[in-house]
């Protein structure tokens, strides 16, 4: 830990030259200053961490300077000395924001003491604003493109009403990050913001996390809980994944949403909450409503205001801020000195198409920083390591199909690409995929893909 520096303003040299030695001992850096007008002149000079201020001075006293040390160097602590220091002294002084009062002569382990309380104190406090800080940033949403702006304007209107949200989008398109702004900004700000992940839930778990249980309503159930509903009351309950609610939850969360009350699993007493619901999904509601698969009339209790969150690609304008603002967060993570991004490896990355959107280019960024090292800078070659080589095929979900029969369907798409791609001479495009000849045939037959896809007769 580096050594901290406490800076002693008294008139009195002899005060300054015993305190000086005293702290110097303990290995404290010591800089001295015979009067307020010195003390500033020393601030502007060098970083401080504690100021020891005498409160009697000739000309200006220590109440005078002190808030002006405050409000120029709010990082130094500052604790006030006095020879015959008066209760009414004491309290102005911690009202102008000293942090402790000692009295003189100040001296031995009472000295030591109160200069390491106020130090621990004062680190203390600068680490929880860096932490602060950084959950800002992690809460705050980047991009001026016109679909950015017209979600906060969307964002601005509605927080402050209780209206329910729905946000869709697709993945890492920032549909939680819109959901916490809406709480944020709204006048539930200070109360709870519960999220509940209603794909993360097993179906027979989500009733009783959404709306508790008393105990002994089902095996497991040892003692009595508060679901989300209540621990959000008076806050705003995000459900995040909507589309994938069981329709038996559905049904009691439209109750929920009607009547403002509900019942505990295996409860009996009726609970009244005052929860603002949020939800997000990133399937289409329309057409799980169609499948039968979510309730028509919980859909427009839910999405009294839609939100549509643009994917990425469809705003590339906004691409260079983000950079910026991963690339500050990263770096600031590992207390690296910000690192430049050559204009070239901006270009690349306004190019790539950003299939995990947002997510995906926060994720790149951070690679890039760690890969980097020492370097300095990110250039293009740095983008091209980091930048997936293809785009992931996307695989579709089908209810109700197994998994091995979804895969096969992936696999037939890259291979009737891959064919295309080589005129569907068979051997080139088995060499480009880095398969055997034989086992790509083999695959085709497997998968159905008629041999005649490819120009040559198959062995
Ligand atoms: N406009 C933005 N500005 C800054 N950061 C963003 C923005 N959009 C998304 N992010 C960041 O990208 C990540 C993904 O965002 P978020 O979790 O809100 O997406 P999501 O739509 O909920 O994704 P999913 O559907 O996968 O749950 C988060 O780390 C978030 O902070
Ligand atoms: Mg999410």
């Amino acid at each position: 830990m580096p050594r901290s520096t406490i800076l002693i303003i008294d008139d009195e040299p002899n005060i300054l030259t015993t305190v000086r030695r005293a702290l110097e001992i303990e290995g404290f850096a010591v800089e001295v200053a015979g009067g307020g007008a010195l003390g500033l002149a020393k601030l502007a000079e060098r970083e401080i961490d504690l100021v020891l201020l005498d409160v009697m001075m000739p000309g200006e006293g220590g109440l005078d300077v002190l808030p002006r040390i405050r409000a120029g160097y709010p990082d130094a602590m500052v604790v006030m000395m006095s020879g015959n220091a008066t209760v009414e002294t004491a309290v102005q002084a911690t009202k102008l924001g000293a942090h402790d009062f000692i009295e003189k002569p100040a001296s031995g382990d009472k000295l030591l003491l109160t200069v390491q309380n106020a130090l621990e104190f004062g680190r203390l406090s600068r680490e929880n604003a860096g932490l602060r800080a950084r959950a800002q940033a992690e809460h705050s949403i980047v991009g001026k493109s016109a679909t950015m702006k017209a979600i906060y304007d969307k964002v601005a209107k509605t927080a402050p009403t209780s209206g329910r949200v729905l946000i869709t989008g697709e993945n890492g398109t920032g549909k939680e990050l819109v959901a916490r702004a809406l709480h944020d900004q709204s006048r539930r700000a200070k109360g709870a913001f519960i999220k509940v992940n209603c794909a993360a839930i097993p179906s027979e778990l989500i009733e009783s996390e959404l709306f508790g249980h008393e105990k002994g309503s089902f095996t497991g159930a040892t003692k009595d809980r508060r679901g989300k509903f209540e621990q959000a009351d008076g806050g705003t309950l995000f459900l995040d994944e909507i589309g994938d609610m069981n329709p038996s939850a559905q049904a009691k969360v439209l109750r929920a949403l009607q009547e403002g009350e509900l019942e505990r699993v295996g409860g009996t007493e009726t609970i009244k909450v005052d929860v603002r619901v949020i939800a997000a999904t990133n399937k289409d509601l329309a057409a799980e409503i169609s499948a039968g698969r979510f309730r028509e009339d919980l859909y427009y209790r839910l999405a009294v205001v839609p939100i549509e969150m643009p994917p990425l690609r469809a705003r590339k304008d906004d691409v260079p801020a983000l950079i910026s603002h991963f690339l500050a967060m990263a770096c600031a993570r590992d207390d690296r000195r910000v690192k430049r991004v050559a204009p070239g490896a901006v270009t690349l990355m306004m190019q790539h198409d950003w299939p995990g959107n947002v997510r995906e280019l926060k994720n790149v960024v951070e690679r890039m920083v760690i890969l980097t090292g020492d370097n300095d800078a990110i250039g293009e070659v740095d983008v091209r390591d980091a930048l997936p080589r293809v785009q992931p095929v996307k695989g579709n979900y089908e209810a109700g199909t197994p998994f091995k029969d979804l895969v096969a369907a992936a696999e037939r798409e890259i291979i009737l690409a891959a064919l295309d791609a080589h005129d569907h001479h068979v051997s080139n495009t088995a060499k480009d995929l880095q398969l055997e000849r034989s086992h790509l045939y083999k695959k085709m037959r497997v998968l159905g893909i008629d041999h005649r896809a490819g120009t040559e007769e198959p062995e």
